[in-house]
């Protein structure tokens, strides 16, 4: 939630951070600003409503020669999209971007009597206004005085308007990370827009403070002794960022999926066996734990559902499934002899990162599974499963979503092998058939000709629905989501038994129900639900595996995946419900990569 910038250095300032924006605009795209100091040490604020594209054009009519400057692409939290609310905010000597939520503005504005002087609605104003009192001419100072004033999540790039040509940066669980090139210094919320200027960089610690000049980026605990960086270096390059001749970077994404899956999986056999001793994972823990609580959110969530249905019935412990935003108060039955497995792309959600920090004060390891390396939630797991999707820019989750899946399943197999479920044979038979749905997913992702055709019918309908059983239901879960966020389509996830408890009261003539039957051992029972919503006219796409007997007039569409056994069938699944997804959206000529309302990074509770 919000993309935040902040260079220092011999570059064009103004043009550098627009850059920036727009790679990190996947953040939050509901209005952009930059705040610059000129070559007077003048300070200059652009500031547009919108996405990055208006912000471009306004400073391409007002070109500022900087070499110093921040910049903010907002997903509206505090206050509504309007001109005033669009960051930078300035009061007094302090200016200053931010990502994240200040709780305790309510008190900070009646302790600061701000009430009647702030111009915007922002709580961003508010802690602007506080660190201006504070400001008497020492920026470490009253930077580590206005921190322990604030409750929240935040990442703030400040500027002093008596300090020309340097940043301060501070962090509290919403992301930042800094670098040093030969091109001067860089900071912003993630490493997408470092990228083009370097590949090594640091995340900044919580509480603690960074400088930037055109010379150097120092850090400084509470105390305010400079201490030394934690220098990680990124595997991405800025290859993996960019379209890459594709429309949209969802389609990109889709397309890359039977690579990082081979990526994801194959660094972590070993003889065909699944092999966590890269990552310290324990076969004692993954032997003696008496459940599994699996927590995440959304298109995570769902990757854990999948994993769920695996995992549950073949390794004969409870394993459930928790939204994160609800696991802490739903007071869990959690203690050491449960494993919590903790998913994520970004590694920083801030529900999940709260609920970690819930299981592990409860004595629970987690094991996160996470793509950005270095990431809060890694950092702050026992022990940290890293999947290798690279960077997932488009705001729906698609790779992430099936090199989770790959963490997780060879995470089950391994535990299986610890636990004697399986023999060493049967593990390797399990890895085996897992590496063949890479080509499963190529076959899939090569029919999308036949699925933009399919589409037609969906993008008439103000509703569809997709129904299933067992793990069919996880994945239709998927779909719907998928499906409403890019298309805003309204779509519903339904156990496929559970809808003539009441939904199937919506399917009339014409209604688009995506059918998945792919689970051999309920088929029959799928199959007759799916005659229930034909025989109240319902248009049927019916997806199933190859081989599936099916009777005349019970599909309008039939796609057929390749032979894959039943615990494998999401992986080309999910790259047919992504290509329905994509191109609903593209047909009815959507943002695909930007739907409304959205950001990528959830740092918000
Ligand atoms: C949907 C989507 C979201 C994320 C969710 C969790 O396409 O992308 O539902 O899956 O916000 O995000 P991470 O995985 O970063 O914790």
């Amino acid at each position: 939630m919000c993309g935040i910038i902040g260079y220092c250095g011999p570059l064009d300032a103004q043009g550098l951070i627009l850059e920036g924006l727009s790679q990190l605009e996947y953040r939050g795209y509901d209005s952009a600003g930059i705040a610059l100091f000129d070559e007077e040490s003048h300070m200059h604020f652009i500031k547009k409503v919108g996405k990055v594209a208006a912000l471009k054009e306004a400073c391409a009519k007002d070109p500022i020669l900087s070499h110093c400057g921040i910049g903010h692409t907002r997903w509206a939290t505090h206050g509504g999209v309007t001109g005033e609310n669009t960051h930078p905010h300035t009061v007094g000597n302090v200016t200053m971007i931010h990502n994240g939520i200040i709780e305790n503005y309510h008190a900070l504005t009646e302790n600061y009597h701000l009430q009647g002087k702030l111009k915007s609605q922002t709580d961003t104003e508010v802690a602007a206004a506080v660190l201006n009192e504070l400001y008497t001419g020492d920026p470490l100072g009253a930077i580590r005085e206005f921190l322990g004033c604030l409750e929240g999540s935040y990442s703030f790039c400040i500027m002093f308007e008596d300090r020309p040509g340097e940043i301060y940066a501070v962090r509290n669980m919403s992301p930042l990370v800094a670098a040093y090139t030969g091109s001067g210094a860089f900071i912003a919320s993630d490493l997408t827009a470092l990228l083009p200027y370097s590949r090594s960089y640091f995340v900044v610690p919580e509480q603690k403070i960074v400088k930037l000049t055109a010379y150097t980026v120092l850090l400084y605990d509470p105390d305010g002794r400079e201490c030394e960086p934690e220098i990680l270096t990124a595997s991405w390059n800025t290859n993996a960022a960019m379209k890459n001749g594709f429309p949209h970077f969802m389609l990109k994404e889709i397309h890359e999926q039977p690579e990082v899956f081979k990526n994801t999986i194959l660094p972590r056999l070993n003889k065909g066996l699944p092999d966590f001793s890269d990552e310290n994972i324990p076969d004692e823990l993954l032997k003696n734990v008496t459940g599994i609580r699996i927590i995440a959110c959304g298109t995570a969530m769902h990757a854990g559902m999948v994993a769920r249905a695996l995992m549950e019935p073949r390794l004969r412990i409870p394993v459930t499934v928790s939204v994160a935003s609800e696991f802490r108060y739903e007071e869990p039955l959690i203690d050491d002899s449960i494993l919590s497995i903790v998913i994520s792309q970004s590694g920083e959600t801030i529900d999940t990162l709260a609920a970690l920090r819930l299981a592990r004060e409860s004595g629970s390891k987690v094991i996160s599974i996470v793509n950005v390396k270095g990431s809060t939630i890694a950092r702050e797991s026992d022990y940290v499963i890293y999947t290798h999707g690279g960077p997932e820019i488009a705001v729906a989750s698609t790779k992430a979503y099936t090199v989770q899946i790959a963490a997780l399943y060879l995470l089950f197999c391994r535990m299986a092998l610890a636990r004697g479920v399986y023999s060493e044979e049967h593990a390797q038979s399990f890895t085996g058939s897992l590496l063949a749905c890479a080509p499963a997913m190529e076959a899939m992702i090569q029919k999308k000709t036949l699925i933009q055709e399919i589409v037609t019918h969906i993008v008439g309908s103000p509703d569809a629905f997709f129904i299933g059983r067992g793990m069919d239901y996880a994945f239709s879960l998927e779909g719907a989501l998928k499906l409403k966020e890019i298309s805003y389509i309204h779509a519903e996830a339904y156990a496929a038994g559970e809808l003539k408890h009441g939904t199937i009261a919506l399917i009339a003539d014409h209604v688009p129900v995506v059918a998945i039957a792919t689970q051999t051992n309920i088929l029959a029972k799928t199959i007759s639900n799916i005659r229930e919503v034909k025989a109240r006219g319902a248009y049927v796409i019916l997806i199933v595996t190859e081989g599936t007997r099916i009777d005349n007039g019970l599909a309008d569409v039939l796609i057929t995946l390749p032979a894959t056994e039943d615990k494998f069938t999401v992986f080309p699944i999910a790259a047919v419900l992504q290509l329905i997804a994509y191109y609903a959206s593209v047909q009815k000529g959507l943002d695909v990569d930007q739907p409304r309302n959205l950001a990528k990074s959830v740092t918000v509770e």
